[in-house]
């Protein structure tokens, strides 16, 4: 649909000639340009300048927001599992033919295709998703009511993930980064919307001032303990489990709705192609892959597992938050 096309603006595009380059050796983020502090993947800065113009907030809105690969599909699935679970019979839920990226939209990737009107046509409440830094997120949102469910996870169980899921969007090409490229990128915060430390750090901080509207929620605490995460996120976003709702088991339904094999088999899942960045079609299995915490272990040596837990230590020292 041609009128659907939103010009970008020659503005931003000045503004992004100015900005610091990189290649990315991750392809679906490349090239990136330094902003505020931050490698952003081109294409979602200009969402992200998009959005900060023309995206208008509402009170009862829920926005994920995640570093890539630290569970952003999961969470997208129990938020909307959770507001949307009178509206079906759950043997009948979307979620069993549907990825969650097709019911929780990332908003600056729809501002930068021009597709802001799938984000406006959204009934209330909005959930939508982000990988935006809390600094590069409109300024609108914090002023707003609007609640943030930020998804962390350990940074070394992000680089397994993200190594996988680069070989496979590479399939088989010959440039394939190796392990230790990737290791290298992240230590050094010359990733796709890192350094990884300070996106944690920005949200974590916002936490800790406006605890009403961020919640901090840790991929390994949400698989040990998913029932009582599961309930904590329904209150958090207003829609808490009644008490007939928890002695009928739906707390325990909605969580195995998004449970890891589920979702991995899911019809729609297991076949759907084309979650689109520019030039690369990703493939909805992709986004599942093992589901668990401490694959690190198999993948980096005791001595590269030290050494980027002491840079992210480093970093995030005197803010009150443990890996
Ligand atoms: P692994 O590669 O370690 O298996 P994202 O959605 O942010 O891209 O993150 C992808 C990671 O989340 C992958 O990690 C994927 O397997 C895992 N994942 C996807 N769905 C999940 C679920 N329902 N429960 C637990 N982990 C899940």
């Amino acid at each position: 649909n041609n009128h659907l096309i939103e010009r970008p603006s020659e503005e931003h595009d000045a503004l992004l000639a100015t900005l610091p380059l990189q290649p990315s050796i991750t392809p679906h983020f490349n090239p990136m340009l330094l902003y505020k502090g931050f490698w952003i993947p081109k294409f979602m800065l200009q969402g992200a300048l998009a959005m900060e113009q023309r995206f208008k907030p509402r009170p009862t809105d829920i926005i994920l927001v995640s570093f890539p690969k630290s569970g952003t599909t999961w969470l997208k699935a129990m938020i909307f599992a959770t507001l949307t679970r009178t509206s079906y019979p759950l043997d009948q839920h979307p979620l069993h033919t549907h990825n969650p990226h097709q019911c929780v939209p990332f908003i600056e990737r729809e501002f930068a295709t021009g597709r802001s009107q799938i984000i406006e046509a959204i009934p209330s409440p909005r959930a939508m998703s982000s990988h935006l830094p809390f600094s590069i997120l409109p300024k609108t949102i914090a002023d707003s009511d609007c609640r943030i469910v930020y998804v962390w996870r350990d940074p070394k169980d992000v680089l397994v993930s993200l190594w996988h899921f680069t070989e496979k969007i590479m399939g088989g090409a010959d440039k394939i980064p190796t392990f230790e490229q990737l290791y290298d990128s992240l230590c050094q915060g010359v990733n796709g919307f890192g350094p990884i430390w300070n996106h944690v750090l920005g949200y974590w901080e916002e936490s800790k001032r406006r605890p009403e509207k961020i919640i901090f929620l840790k991929y390994e605490n949400i698989l040990q303990e998913p029932v009582k995460h599961a309930k904590q996120l329904a209150h958090f976003i207003g829609c808490p489990y009644s008490e007939a709702e928890e002695s009928q088991g739906v707390v325990e339904q909605i969580v195995e709705l998004c449970s890891f094999q589920k979702l991995k088999n899911s019809d729609g899942n297991k076949s759907g192609i084309s979650f689109a960045v520019p030039d690369q079609d990703i493939s909805y299995s992709y986004l599942f892959r093992k589901g668990e915490a401490g694959d690190w272990k198999n993948h980096l040596t005791r001595e590269m597992a030290e050494r980027l837990d002491t840079i992210i230590e480093e970093k995030i020292k005197g803010f009150g938050l443990k890996i």
